[in-house]
């Protein structure tokens, strides 16, 4: 069954064949070509935890590609609020639409829900767990950013700052990234945030070099991408947010001391302005290095050629671009 669960589900050649996709759909995501593939089609996206980008973006996504969105927002919003079971509410969706987006916040949900049914699921973060879609339009914005610099993903050195315990997206990134070779990969987080144990074992298969450390100085030298993440206060169990706070966050003056004139500033988003809790300080808005917002546009082509691939329209939707008379 076409799903998106997990990064593990792709190799090297599987996720660049995606990239080209979504290269190839790049005049629909900048608005200067339409296309109807998906005409008639209905996508289901059922959040169960807040979401700008991921719920938005995939919706766009779709109706760019001529379908339909029908959005469930929140647990009060869906009858999982008098007891509905996954199973239930899965097998329910999947006469009414013929994909689904789901984000819930206990890992392994997600899998759940495609496990009930034949149509196309898609996680779309599953609590602490993966968060595929956006590490996918991470790493095509390395792509595309590195090769303006004349740099490859393979020998960079990515360093990832914050919260790696809880942050799902990192847990997808890194594991994408170990596709590539000889990799440096730092991560800087306090002790009790650092990336759990099996991810680390997982990537470092690969021959990559992994450094753990709590030192943002030391982490960041020679970086050629620094990828800061939200403390996920909302997942804490034992933790304590106080600690970590004004530690790890990413500012003008700290690139500015420690990293060079390539190196760029990513970040999943949401970044956290409120009051003392600022993970990336929008004192960077202004820099070029900060490629915050280039990774929100990627998400409309990466997430269009996700749908492409996983409703069998890639084909025609190549087709269509190549057409003269479209
Ligand atoms: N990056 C991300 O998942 O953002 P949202 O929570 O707004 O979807």
């Amino acid at each position: 069954r076409p799903q998106l669960l997990s990064v593990d589900q792709f190799t090297r050649e599987s996720v660049e064949g995606l990239f080209r996709v979504a290269d190839v759909v790049q005049p629909i995501a900048r608005r200067q070509k339409v296309s109807r593939v998906l005409e008639g089609a209905v996508l289901g996206n059922l959040f169960f935890e807040a979401s700008t980008r991921t719920r938005v973006s995939f919706g766009a996504a779709f109706c760019r590609l001529g379908g339909s969105v029908c959005d469930t927002t929140g647990f009060t919003f869906s009858s999982m609020a008098k007891g509905e079971s996954i199973y239930d509410t899965s097998r329910v969706m999947a006469g009414y639409v013929d994909a689904m987006v789901v984000r819930h916040p206990e890992q392994g949900s997600v899998a759940e829900f495609a496990r009930a049914t034949n149509i196309p699921v898609i996680n779309g973060g599953d609590g602490p767990g993966e968060h595929p879609s956006q590490a996918l339009l991470d790493l095509y914005t390395i792509q595309k950013e590195f090769a303006r610099l004349g740099k490859i993903v393979d020998g960079a050195h990515i360093a990832l700052v914050g919260d790696l315990k809880y942050g799902r997206t990192v847990h997808s990134l890194v594991k994408l990234l170990a596709l590539y070779r000889g990799l440096k990969l730092t991560l800087i987080a306090p002790t009790a945030l650092e990336m759990p144990s099996y991810i680390i074992e997982q990537i470092s298969r690969n021959g990559h070099v992994i450094e753990q450390t709590e030192s943002l100085t030391e982490g960041l030298k020679g970086a050629d991408v620094v990828y800061a993440t939200r403390i996920q206060k909302e997942r804490f169990v034992n933790e304590s947010f106080e600690g970590y706070k004004p530690d790890f966050q990413i500012n003008q003056a700290l690139v500015e001391t420690v990293c060079g004139p390539d190196t760029l500033v990513m970040h999943p988003l949401p970044r956290d302005s409120r009051e003392g809790a600022n993970d990336l300080s929008t004192d960077l808005n202004q820099d070029s290095r900060l490629a915050i917002f280039r990774q929100t546009d990627n998400g409309i082509p990466v997430r269009m050629a996700i749908f492409a691939v996983l409703l069998g329209v890639e084909n025609q939707l190549q087709h269509s671009m190549r057409d003269a008379s479209w």
